[in-house]
């Protein structure tokens, strides 16, 4: 029996949701389902809720800092999730994982140095390193028959011919919700130790891994990832409060830490409001059940996604994501150039999904299908889909 209920629907218009009401902005046109930006439809666990309105009813909203429950909570969470010990000193609060990548960038690179990145990926990796004046190196992924793998080759060549200074990992990989293996991160982690490249790892797809499957964060894989690793985290996938903008890095390696960490102080970009971190805390504390509960709601979803393609729409192949609610849609055998594909989504079947080239131009033939809603939306969603494919 389940205690949350995923099937409700939630009318999110007018409540600020980028996903809803940036639709006529983003897509020209506010009719859409909107099936894009990676939050999700569902109610947040009521503890947060419960966290959170306790504290707004006390009438001063004067500056905060963070509670000691609340460093405690993220460091049980990696302990007992995802067995990274990890100490307070470690640790420190940013304000989104985005801004997170940003500072790392600006802080441990110059204008004019390289930083690899892996597409197809999350699209912020390039958009930041470019618009701080960095230069991006590419090494794409190489796709297999279930997913994706790193080219080992090309990433050595790079680092010996380019002398590259950091590369951003996304770990699990977005958007096609890949799981690195414990011996790719470790081999990733020798090469970027030797060749003296940092590693940014944005982990904030990390909690919600599906099938059971476990998450590995790269510091713990070798002493290699703990030397030369920033890894960045948050509650706000998982448990659906990006909104509240509440992340943390962990960094192991003391040398890297403690003027990075002086920097962020010195700038005050460590600073946290009381709402990030109330709802942190109780979501690490008593979200543990309403997680478990999503992660089998959206494996739900995956199923009925996969079985209608196959029955309706067998020329729309979803890659089967090992983390997160995003699923990554081969959609090339319609032999449609990427204009008319999302034309396709968007003005033919009504549906609002990230065009596969947001993420390099490796997405092409792709779009990125967010499946955390329920069910019932998903549904209906597909048979729009099906019917403009029908209608090509
Ligand atoms: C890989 C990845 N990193 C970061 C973010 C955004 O994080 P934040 O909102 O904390 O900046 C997303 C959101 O989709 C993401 O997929």
């Amino acid at each position: 029996m389940s205690n949350y209920n995923f099937d409700q629907i939630i009318d999110r218009r007018g409540s600020r949701a980028m996903k809803i009401d940036c639709l006529e902005t983003m897509f020209g046109r506010p009719d859409l389902t909107s099936m894009w930006i990676a939050d999700m439809d569902f109610a947040v666990c009521p503890q947060i809720i419960e966290a959170l309105q306790e504290r707004i009813s006390h009438p001063i909203y004067g500056y905060s800092c963070p509670s000691y429950g609340y460093w405690q909570s993220v460091i049980d969470w990696l302990r007992n999730r995802h067995k990274f010990n990890v100490t307070q000193e470690e640790l420190t609060f940013i304000p989104g994982v985005v801004r997170g990548i940003a500072y790392a960038v600006n802080y441990f690179t110059q204008k004019g140095d390289k930083v690899i990145i892996q597409p197809p990926v999350y699209h912020p990796f390039k958009s930041v390193v470019e618009g701080n004046e960095r230069v991006v190196l590419n090494n794409p992924l190489i796709m297999t028959e279930v997913d994706y793998e790193m080219d080992f080759d090309h990433l050595e060549h790079l680092m010996k011919t380019e002398n590259p200074r950091m590369l951003i990992l996304c770990n699990p990989h977005n958007p096609a919700g890949v799981q690195w293996s414990v011996a790719t991160l470790q081999r990733l982690a020798a090469l970027c130790h030797k060749y003296g490249v940092k590693v940014v790892s944005d982990e904030i797809h990390g909690d919600l891994m599906l099938y059971g499957k476990p998450h590995y964060p790269f510091a713990t894989v070798s002493d290699d990832a703990a030397a030369v690793s920033i890894t960045l985290g948050a509650p706000s996938k998982t448990f659906n409060i990006p909104g509240l903008v509440s992340s943390w890095y962990v960094i192991k390696n003391p040398e890297l830490r403690e003027p990075f960490y002086k920097w962020l102080s010195a700038n005050e970009f460590n600073s946290s409001t009381f709402m990030a971190t109330i709802a942190t805390e109780a979501a690490y504390t008593h979200g543990g059940e309403w997680l478990k509960e999503a992660a089998v709601y959206i494996e739900q979803n995956i199923a009925t996604l996969e079985d209608f393609c196959k029955n309706n729409m067998p020329a729309i192949k979803p890659m089967r994501p090992q983390a997160s609610f995003l699923v990554w849609l081969d959609c090339r055998e319609l032999g449609l150039e990427q204009k008319e594909l999302v034309d396709l989504f968007v003005n033919k079947a009504g549906l609002a999904l990230n065009d596969g080239t947001m993420f390099g131009k490796e997405g092409a033939g792709f779009m990125r299908l967010n499946v955390g809603c329920p069910k019932s939306i998903l549904v209906a969603a597909l048979e729009k889909l099906a019917n403009a494919i029908n209608n090509l």
